[in-house]
């Protein structure tokens, strides 16, 4: 595959049509993301939808300006602030992430992935997407929009959940050293406005000329899905 041209063709697209997200500063800033915002984000996106998430976002940040302010918090306004968001255990995560970056890092989230991978409550994904987002380092940052994604491009026959590795390697192929936030957010971007699940808008597609799931003529067979 054209790696460079792939993704010369989908940073243009988020250039002109991210999605004004609460936690954004807006594609191509120069304006780097507050890491606490970004981590906040990307908690309250693994449990739900963008839409649904961005009240609690705005609520929290109003409330909780900091990390600090977070760690300081009482556990039952925390959770009664997450109430509607669903699995409380995230929740707990949450406050002792908080509380593990105002008590053993002053309030500073760390800006590598190994070492945010090492905050409590911290996983694979939020690890990468902290990294990419806040922190702009080349970070392989795989949730279920870009596994959409990359089946989709590559024509992937393996089903999930077996085509995980495959899919996840598939775009650590593509992550570079030129805007590795925005190429993060493009990609999710993407998977969830045009190669959506379900039918996907080829029609406004940036990749189509490198898709392989595009060509057979039925992309929306990808990602295979092992029969339950
Ligand atoms: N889903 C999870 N994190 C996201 C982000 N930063 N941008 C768009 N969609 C997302």
């Amino acid at each position: 595959a054209d790696v460079p041209a792939i993704r010369s063709a989908l940073l243009d697209w988020y250039d002109a049509h991210a999605r004004a997200l609460a936690w954004r500063h807006g594609p191509g800033s120069t304006a780097r993301p507050d890491p606490y915002r970004v981590w906040l984000s990307e908690v309250m996106l693994q449990q739900t939808t963008t839409p649904h998430a961005t009240p609690y976002f705005l609520a929290f940040t109003a409330r909780w300006p900091t990390v600090s302010d977070l760690a300081a918090a009482e556990d039952a306004d925390v959770m009664a602030a997450w109430a509607g968001l669903g699995y409380y255990a995230r929740a707990r995560n949450l406050l002792a992430c908080a509380r593990a970056v105002a008590g053993e890092h002053e309030g500073v989230f760390p800006d590598t992935e190994a070492a945010l991978l090492a905050l409590p409550g911290v996983g694979a994904y939020t690890a990468a997407a902290v990294a990419s987002i806040a922190f702009d380092r080349a970070a392989n940052v795989v949730d279920g929009n870009v596994e959409r994604v990359m089946a989709r491009l590559c024509a992937v026959e393996t089903p999930l959940p077996a085509a995980k590795p495959e899919l996840k390697s598939l775009a650590a192929s593509l992550v570079g050293d030129h805007r590795p936030g925005d190429w993060a957010q493009a990609l999710m971007d993407l998977g969830a406005t045009v190669c959506r699940p379900g039918k996907p808008l080829c029609e406004v597609c940036p990749l189509t000329a490198w898709c392989a799931g595009f060509r057979t003529g039925a992309p929306e067979r990808y990602p295979l899905k092992t029969k339950k």
